[in-house]
């Protein structure tokens, strides 16, 4: 995607088995600040802290990561070690861990001579596997956009989406905004209604800051608006991302989007969900009782930041200093509620069988 006009992916090798860059996402979209990851500790601090978020972009920093672990000890135990630091700095987003099983299932076996390159080489794949996988989703999910476009009398295509998405969540393209970004570039009328999503404001700072850089309409609204919208035929379908989602469909995403999947059920309006094929978590069926939920800092939903007349960034408190706040940063929208998950394989129902049709050798795996 392009940042004023430049193509750029949100996470860079800066040279041959050294250090790595990112975008600093804490810091849009008031500033663009790359910032440096040259040790295992920057890799975790970076997803801990959120400098790097959304499923598949924290998978392949955290790929990285074990690659910056193992350039300074290639030892087994340094392996095991940056593997555990590295799984515990976010709970939700199963492709953290399906990313460190995969990168510790080759390095393991290997000769620790082998190991840096090999665990450079594997964190370029899974970076390159996640473009092509956004860009496959963009086409199946495209294929839909075009379809309600066909079936509509005026005006360009509403689509709500909650959170980012967008290809600041992945390392290029976003999920959910791939066929927006596609449907825009072959010049389908598209307008995106964008949730601004309490309590970090994902999508009022950096899905509205992507759309913006790359030209496609755009409107932030408050979290609440999405229902009154549906009952006035303002949006034509919403698409939202996953963190992970359940071998049954029950798909887990930024706390709001289960509220947005029912008033879409209410007002018969379509509810997608990206899904690349490794956000899915076969060994869970119940995703509502199983899927594990961050809670974060309190500070998030007590104060806000934002930029002052002055230019200046500015942290306020919005809240009592006598009442509680409590921060669940997921939930989990039940499968029934989902009209259908546009994976890189084609569009699945939310249910076992189709899924487990479209990724048989995955399904079969965690039987
Ligand atoms: O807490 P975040 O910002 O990491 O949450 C991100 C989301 O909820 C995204 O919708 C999800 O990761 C899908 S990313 C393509």
């Amino acid at each position: 995607m392009r940042v004023n006009g430049r193509p750029m992916r949100t996470i860079w090798l800066v040279e041959p088995l050294g250090a790595v860059e990112i975008i600093d996402q804490t810091k849009l979209p008031f500033r663009f600040e790359i910032a440096k990851l040259e040790r295992l500790e920057d890799a975790a601090h970076a997803i801990r802290a959120m400098l790097v978020r959304g499923a598949p972009l924290i998978g392949a920093t955290a790929a990285y990561g074990l690659a910056l672990a193992l350039r300074e000890e290639p030892s087994d135990a340094r392996l095991h070690a940056a593997q555990a630091v590295l799984a515990a700095t976010r709970p939700t987003a199963i492709n953290l861990r399906w990313a460190l099983d995969r990168m510790a299932r080759l390095l393991g076996p290997l000769p620790e001579g082998e190991r840096v390159e090999a665990a450079y080489a594997e964190a370029a794949r899974i970076a390159d596997e996640d473009v092509e996988i956004n860009a496959e989703i963009g086409r199946n999910g495209l294929a839909i956009l075009e379809t309600l476009a066909k079936g509509k009398d005026s005006g360009p295509l509403n689509v709500l989406t909650h959170c980012n998405a967008g290809w600041l969540a992945t390392v290029d393209w976003g999920t959910a905004t791939a066929p927006i970004y596609m449907a825009h570039d072959a010049g389908l009328p598209i307008h995106v209604w964008v949730d601004e999503t309490r309590p970090r404001n994902q999508g009022a700072f950096l899905t509205a800051w992507e759309l913006a850089n790359q030209g496609v309409p755009h409107t932030v609204i408050v979290d609440n608006a999405g229902g009154h919208l549906m009952q006035h035929g303002q949006v034509d379908l919403c698409i939202t991302g996953t963190d992970r989602t359940s071998a049954a469909g029950d798909v887990c995403n930024k706390v709001g989007t289960y509220l947005k999947a029912l008033a879409a059920k209410d007002n018969d309006v379509p509810f997608y969900v990206a899904l690349p094929s490794p956000t899915i978590d076969f060994s869970l069926h119940d995703g509502v009782a199983e899927i594990p939920i961050e809670q974060r800092d309190l500070s998030e939903v007590t104060h806000i930041s934002g930029r002052a007349d002055d230019g200046r960034i500015e942290t306020v408190q919005l809240t009592p200093d006598a009442s509680a706040a409590a921060n669940y940063a997921f939930d989990v929208t039940p499968a029934r509620l989902v009209t259908g998950l546009i994976t890189e394989r084609g569009v699945a129902e939310a249910s076992s069988e189709s899924i487990a049709a479209l990724f048989p050798e995955r399904a079969r795996r965690s039987a």
